[in-house]
This record gives C-alpha cells, structure tokens and sequence, in this order.
C-alpha cells in the first residue's frame, strides 16, 4: 500500500496576555478549513496551534494579577482550549511554550548554536518594545516608537548573547529569490528583501537578563532565552525535535505551510529560517502571510477597547456561520472589514436564502412530489440540465486548484456558484408546473434528482468549511456512509430510492433591523456596566493594581469632559429590554438625550426626574434603537452586577454651570 503524502500546517501560536478576540479565531479558523480539506483529500495531516507563554510582558501582567505566571498563563490557555473546541478547530497538537519537552528542545538548540559559534556573549544597547517583544535600532523607528504597535520603546542595557544573523543572511536571499513560494503573497517577499535583508541584517540579540519568566539559558542561568527564538522552536519541538522520540519531526518536517499574521512575517521567513539554516535542518516550504481583520475604527485591541469576542459571535449565531463568514468575506492574505451588518447580510444571503432555502425547498418538493423518495433520472434537457452538471463536475477540481493556492474565499465562491445555479435551476424548469401533468413525471423526476445530487456535492465539499452543517444536509438528503465522503464526489453517485427526511431550517433568517437594533443596545449595556469580571482572578483575593499599558496619561483623561446634568425625564426604551431614555439639562442651549442600559436597576425611571448625574458630555453620538445618543451617564456597579448606582453630586450643583474634575 502506497504511504499517504503528509501535510503539516500550523498557526501562531497566541499570547495568553490577552483575550483572544475574532482576529485570532480568522487565522486558527483558516488553518482549520485547510486542515481539514487536505485530510478530506486524503493528506496524512498534522495541524498544530498552541500559546507562547514567556516573556517580560506576561510577567508583569501576573504580577499585577497577583499571581504566579504559570498560574496566570494556565487560566488563559484553559480558555483558548474552549475556544478552540467550541469553533470545531481539528488541530492534533497544541504545543505550550513552558511544557517541558518544549523548554528542553529549546536548550539544546541554544547550546548547539552557541557550542557551534553561531551565538555568542556581548553586551547590548538598545531599543526594545515590550509589548512586541522586539529589538529596534534608532533608524527604524516612526516618530520615535515602536514602528509595529506605534508604542513607547525602552532603552535597555544589558549583557547578552548574540546569534550571528548576518553570516546566513546571503543564503537566505538567495533561498527566497529561487523560491517565489517561499513566501507567500508575493509582495510580502519584497517587502521582507528591500526593509530587511538587502539593507543588511544586525547579528539578534537572543537572551535577556532583565526579567525571569522564560527559558533558562542552561550553561549561564542569569540569562533566558529571548522569547521569539524559544517561540518559533515550537514548530519543531512539538514535533519531537531533540527528543528521544523526532518520529513525528521525521515524518512532517518541512512545515507545509505556516499561516501567520501580516506584522508577524518577517520573524517567520527572517528569524526562522536563519535559525533552521544554522541548526542544517531544512525551511518551511511556505510561510503565508494574512491580512487582517480589522474593525471600522482600525485593528482590533484590547486597549482600544473594540475587541469582538467570537464565543458571543458563536453562540448567538451558531459556529458555522462565524466560521463561513470568517472564511467567505476577506480576501486571504489582505485585510478584511469586520461588522454586524456584514456579517448578518452573509447568514440572511449566502447561508440562510441560498444554501438554506435550496436544500429546504429540494426536500420537500421530493416529498411532495415522490413520497419522500429521491427518483431515478431520466434523459437530460441539455440546455437546462447542463447548467448544473457542468458546474457540478467541473467543481472538485476547482476547489481543489483554489485550496491549492490557499485561495479559500474563491474556493467557497466557486461551491456557492453551484448552489446558486441549483437555485436558478428551480425557477428555470418550475417543478410545480411539471407536476400538474402526468406525462412529465420523468422530467421532474430528473429536475428532483439533479437538485438532490448537486446537495449532496455541496455537503461533501463544505465540509471543511462548515464541518457541522454537512452532516445535517446528509441527514435531509438520506445519505450516509460512502456517498458522504469525497471519493464519492462525482456527479450520477447519488442512488434512485434513497429516502429523504424533512429537518429544521439550519440557518434560520435573521430579522436585520431588530437584530442591529438589539446588537446597539447590548453594546450601549456592556459600555454603561463596566466589565468586572477579572478572567483570572487573583488568588490572594487582593485588588489588582491597573498594569503599565492600562495607564493613561493626564493630557488623555483631560479630554473627557464630565458634566453635572439634570434629569428631566426618564422613560423606558420600548424596543429595548435594557435601556432607559433621559432626558438631561447639562447647562446647554437644548436638552440632551442620552440612552443608558440601566434599565434592570430601576423599576421606576420617573423617579429619577430632578436628580443630578454625571454624564461623559462629548463623547461621540450614536443611534441606538432608533434613538440618538448624545454622551453617557456614569454610574458604579458592585462586582456581582446585583446593585448599580448613578453617579450624582453630595450638593446641589449648576447643571453643567461646573467642570467636574
Ligand atoms: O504574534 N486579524 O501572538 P499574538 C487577523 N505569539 N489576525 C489577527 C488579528 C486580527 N485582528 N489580531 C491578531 C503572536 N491576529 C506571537 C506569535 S508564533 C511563533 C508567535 C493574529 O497572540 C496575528 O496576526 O499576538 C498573529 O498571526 C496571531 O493572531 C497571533 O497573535
């Protein structure tokens, strides 16, 4: 028997500094429809993702928690794990970056290095970003911070070993100029040559005596090592590499692809290589670089506060549709608009009016019309018919020469163009008119057998995509077993008598106006009720001191204006269960209106008429619905979110007549 070809693919792994938001479930996710279509198509797969737990910035973040940092990074992964789980991601390892095998590859690989002369101790000035982990020199900086995250940079000096990048730089231009798929897309590869290589490269600095939490260097403790060495040996270790056991190295070394965000590419095709070149093993044969996925307002982040959560995205809309919307709507490998309009329009059209509709509408025809039992085909119609069989046949290869090229959007597009014609097909032949005359029983039971058979092909080739929709198209067309998998996936498979078997709508219609409406107001409740929730609470129960990066400057929180405002009218919202509509004098030509999600906390709104309260007075209006809200009104919420309490002053004071300070 023939071995089958192997397929290793992997992600970043994720800093457990932060909560992973929907930008890092685009790349895990892509990496999973990949996945999972190389192993339909009968690849030996091994797909890995993990967490990168060391670092200065993971130290401090402990400390602030009161935690150790093994206990603050334990907590974290845990979630990533759920996560993972709940969005169907199909990875066979999950490296950690302080699992012990990991930690011991890692030393070896430094020694080795060092023993072999290609690192060496000195000592080291220069400019660090903390936040990113990364070493800068002056001449790269924009406007004197850190060119990546555009934050402040630190001078640090330090003793510290040194990894001879230049000496490999030569042969690693050459590498990527004889290898136009090395990196992928192609202008990431100029991008890299031009900034990086052809300007020359400094010898890295790789050890760090200033902080603990990381690979200890084993023949000179003082040191560990720095973080994006220990972090990109993942890809390996995990693997097996310098274990008792490189089975899994023998096997699936070179990585097949790795797939990493734009601003992580220069580590992954600079850094990594030179560190494989220098080790004489052999390069990744592709490293991808995507765009992502940005909000309105720009990337999303934790500080700026526009982070989307994708467990909230996953259970109100279900994961498939999270996942398809992740996959269909960005370009792979540009960046991509995240919004709810966007994403409630692909459920309403794609998922719920084309695929939902098509597969609903085909069972219950059969049922109408053959009792529930799929017909034989009879003589094709060639100028109807084709329009479906063409596409049909002409689709796995389609996929396939798209996945090839990890162009998954198109690939998705290319499937959707068979639902979309299937759909045409109905209203084209117009099953209900055959049905009223007899002597076109063959011919509707053709139309029935066609539409039926070109589901089943979608449901095979969404796999990937939709791995838990699949399964319920198979259940409502009646097919199991081996007309479900791909080697089946050939139009004329589907067998005459197969029984079909009505379900539920998988993707039921969402009602655009009341959901956004709905959406508004829960952003407005989340934004009027602090988060209290810590995710990792501190174990000595203590309050945790805000960390560096949550600090914000004098000149920032001057720029909020607070004003005393006093309530002239409070009613219920009646489209919301959460709001309440005041009406405010803030000392102002004309009230103001402000919405607050406060509701649940007061039974009787009118009550609050007279009172003073505090509003943040410019920040930017927004609709929500329906209603224009002009500021927010401040209030403390105890941490279980049982009491809530505006904020008001001790004296009667001036509306808006005083700056509160
Ligand atoms: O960079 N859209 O970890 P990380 C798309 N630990 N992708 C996004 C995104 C967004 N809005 N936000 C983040 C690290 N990502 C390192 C990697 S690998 C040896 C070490 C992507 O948690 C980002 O581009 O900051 C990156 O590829 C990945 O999430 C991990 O980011």
């Amino acid at each position: 028997m023939s071995e089958k070809k192997t397929f290793y693919i992997t992600t970043p792994i994720y800093y457990p500094s932060d909560k992973l938001h929907i930008g890092h479930s685009y790349t895990t996710v892509a990496a999973d429809a990949i996945a999972r279509y190389k192993r339909m198509t009968g690849y030996d797969v091994y797909f890995l993702t993990g967490s990168d737990e060391h670092g200065q910035k993971i130290e401090r973040k402990a400390r602030d928690k009161g935690v150790t940092p093994q206990k603050y990074v334990d907590d974290i992964v845990a979630t990533f794990k759920d996560l993972w789980k709940l969005m169907d991601i199909s990875n066979d390892g999950f490296v950690r970056t302080t699992d012990d095998y990991h930690v011991a590859s890692v030393q070896k690989i430094f020694k080795k290095l060092y023993e072999q002369g290609d690192i060496y101790k000195s000592s080291y000035e220069g400019l660090y970003c903390t936040p990113c982990e990364s070493f800068w020199l002056e001449r790269q900086l924009k406007d004197g911070c850190c060119p990546d995250c555009g934050r402040p940079v630190e001078k640090v000096q330090e003793e510290s070993y040194f990894f001879r990048m230049s000496k490999y730089a030569p042969r690693l231009i050459q590498h990527i100029k004889d290898h136009p798929e090395f990196i992928q897309p192609p202008a990431r590869a100029n991008e890299m040559l031009n900034n990086f290589l052809l300007p020359g490269l400094e010898d890295l600095c790789v050890s760090r005596t200033s902080f603990k939490w990381g690979i200890p260097v084993d023949f000179d403790d003082k040191h560990v090592v720095y973080v994006w060495l220990d972090a990109l040996s993942n890809y390996i270790t995990k693997l097996g590499f310098y274990s008792d056991d490189d089975s899994l190295y023998k096997k699936y070394w070179p990585a097949d692809v790795h797939l990493v965000g734009k601003e992580i590419v220069r580590f992954h095709t600079i850094i990594w290589p030179i560190m494989l070149m220098a080790l004489g093993e052999p390069l990744p044969k592709q490293v991808f670089g995507h765009g992502w996925l940005i909000l309105e307002g720009g990337k999303m982040s934790k500080s700026k506060g526009n982070v989307v959560d994708p467990v909230k995205l996953c259970n109100r809309y279900g994961v498939d549709a999270i996942r398809y919307f992740l996959l269909r709507e960005v370009p792979f490998g540009s960046d991509g608009v995240f919004s709810n309009e966007a994403l409630i329009y692909r459920i309403n059209s794609d998922l719920a009016n084309d695929l939902g509709n098509l597969l609903s509408r085909t069972v219950s025809m059969i049922d109408k019309y053959f009792g529930g039992v799929i017909p034989a085909p009879g003589r094709p119609v060639a100028e109807q018919d084709d329009m479906i069989l063409s596409l049909a046949r002409e689709l796995p290869q389609k996929v396939e020469q798209y996945m090839n090229e990890l162009k998954i959007p198109e690939a998705l597009e290319a499937i959707w163009a068979l639902i979309g014609a299937s759909n045409k097909y109905i209203d084209v032949t117009a099953p209900w008119v055959l049905a009223k005359d007899e002597a076109n029983r063959e011919r509707l039971g053709t139309v029935m057998y066609n539409l039926a058979e070109a589901l089943r092909m979608v449901a095979i080739l969404i796999q990937p995509y939709l791995p838990s929709t699949s399964p319920k198209m198979f259940a409502q067309l009646g097919v199991e077993g081996e007309l479900t998998t791909y080697e089946a996936c050939e139009f004329g498979r589907l067998k005459a008598g197969t029984k079909v078997c009505k379900g539920e709508a998988m993707f039921p219609r969402i009602d655009v106006k009341k959901e956004l409406e709905e959406l508004e107001a829960e952003t407005l409740a989340a934004m009027a009720a602090p988060e209290t929730n810590n995710r990792v609470p501190a174990e000595t129960g203590a309050e945790p001191e805000a960390s560096e990066e949550e600090y914000i400057d004098f000149d920032t929180f001057c720029k909020v204006k607070l004003k005393v405002a006093k309530v002239l009218d409070c009613k219920i919202v009646e489209k919301s269960k959460k709001l309440l509509q005041f009406t405010l004098d803030a000392g102002e030509a004309q009230p103001r209106t402000i919405l607050s999600g406060i509701r649940k906390w007061y039974d009787d709104p009118e009550a609050l008429v007279g009172r003073s309260v505090i509003i943040a007075a410019n920040l930017a209006p927004r609709k929500i619905a329906g209603i224009e809200s002009q500021g927010m009104i401040l209030s403390a919420i105890t941490g279980d979110e049982e009491t809530l309490s505006m904020l008001t002053t001790m004296e009667d004071v001036i509306p808006g007549g005083s700056q509160v300070s």
